[in-house]
């Protein structure tokens, strides 16, 4: 059984036709309404001119922010509808009613080979508690379902998830397909060597990700300051290092079972403090100062990680190895990266959750040597952690 995709629609059920599309356009935009990182944007391309040059014309739905079901101007989607239409270099109408009979009316006295994007549908009161009456309203703005927002397709919401029980066919978007590819077979059909790394600063957001790679993946590298929580559990000084106390025994439980799979570092870069200039070190991982916090994977690491990813054919890679955005602790998360690019280009499959690692890629120009690189954070993680996502199947299988 797999989720139908736009690709498994004739041209007869498209043409003409108003494709209701959920993209992920919750993008970076600065005080001046200018949209700083168009990625997610750029992403959701592909399907939008798959469905306009099959005669379809395309109403976009989108969330931008976190507003509180009511409309505020500064999660307006504006800015993005902007950088669409430069993107897109066809004509796309922005409306500020998200449903209702201006909304439908725009749908439906759209042009062909044109775009509609409605207002954030955050600022619908059931957009998150997933109102059945707005699922419906929603559903009026189409005539059939498209789901490429796999950033928030972990999210259970009126536009992500229960539109698509009133709005059929309802399939998934290329970008949505090409998520669950990368990440699917790399959780059920790994080219081995498979290699996971896992970095970020606490245990528990990770933990469960942890618990269902283990099984699956050859190693399990971590990084980042989690790792001072399985130091503290192995009985290290770890310093003002990042602890998460009430997880010890969760680590304890963890290094017991997991053996020689699961790698941690054997040397930190410590300091003071983050701000330290000149003034950090590298000590080995049972030689934290009592006063001083590990905020980068060490150099004997980075490089012994470097190593494993070269003799990987498949790597998973979820979470920054220190404190990336305050060199020099970038040094690590720029060493994994690094390492993985080659990887690629020696033809293993690499894959870099969303969020901070994909941010890192970014800020080291080597996305595009990368298999894939995720689009969603907090999604990828919940589809690693091998729970189904909502946003997913709502949609039609075959
Ligand atoms: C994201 O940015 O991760 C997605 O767009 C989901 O956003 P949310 O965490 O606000 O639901």
């Amino acid at each position: 059984m797999k989720t139908r995709t736009i690709r498994d629609l004739s041209v007869a059920e498209l043409h003409g036709k108003r494709a209701l599309v959920r993209v992920d356009f919750n993008v970076p935009v600065d005080a001046g309404g200018l949209v700083t990182d168009d990625t997610r944007i750029v992403a959701a391309l592909p399907t939008i001119n798959l469905l306009l040059d099959a005669g379809a014309r395309v109403v976009l739905l989108a969330h931008f922010g976190r507003p509180t079901g009511a409309p505020e101007a500064k999660y307006s989607l504006a800015p993005v509808a902007e950088r669409l239409r430069a993107l897109l270099k066809r004509p796309v109408q922005f409306l500020t009613n998200t449903i209702g009979a201006t909304a439908v009316a725009a749908s439906n006295a759209l042009p062909f080979g044109s775009t509609l994007l409605l207002e954030n549908t955050r600022f619908l009161a059931g957009e998150e508690t997933n109102d059945d009456a707005l699922a419906q309203a929603l559903a009026a703005l189409g005539d059939l379902y498209v789901n490429d927002a796999f950033g928030a397709a972990h999210r259970a919401h009126a536009s992500t998830a229960g539109v698509a029980h009133y709005l059929k066919p309802a399939v998934a978007g290329l970008l949505m397909e090409k998520e669950l590819a990368y990440l699917g077979n790399a959780l059920a059909t790994p080219t081995r060597p498979f290699l996971a790394i896992l970095g970020g600063s606490k245990i528990s957001g990770k933990i469960d990700v942890v618990e269902a790679l283990l099984p699956k993946v050859d190693q399990l590298l971590i990084g980042g300051a989690m790792a001072c929580t399985f130091f503290r559990a192995m009985g290290f000084e770890t310093g003002t290092s990042l602890v998460e106390p009430d997880r010890l025994d969760m680590a304890k439980d963890l290094l017991s079972r997991a053996g020689e799979k699961l790698v941690l570092p054997s040397d930190a870069m410590v300091a003071a403090k983050m701000d330290c200039g000149d003034a950090f070190h590298v000590v080995s991982r049972d030689g934290i100062p009592s006063d001083e916090a590990m905020f980068d994977i060490g150099p004997v690491t980075s490089e012994k990680y470097a190593q494993l990813i070269a003799t990987a054919q498949t790597v998973l890679w979820n979470g920054p190895m220190g404190v990336f955005e305050k060199p020099p602790f970038d040094r690590g998360t720029i060493r994994v990266a690094h390492a993985m690019a080659s990887a690629t280009d020696r033809g293993a499959i690499t894959i870099v959750g969303g969020g901070d690692s994909a941010a890192a890629v970014a800020n080291a120009k080597l996305e595009a040597r990368m298999s894939h690189v995720s689009t969603g954070g907090g999604a990828s993680l919940e589809f690693l952690e091998g729970k189904a996502l909502p946003g997913v199947t709502a949609l039609d299988t075959i």
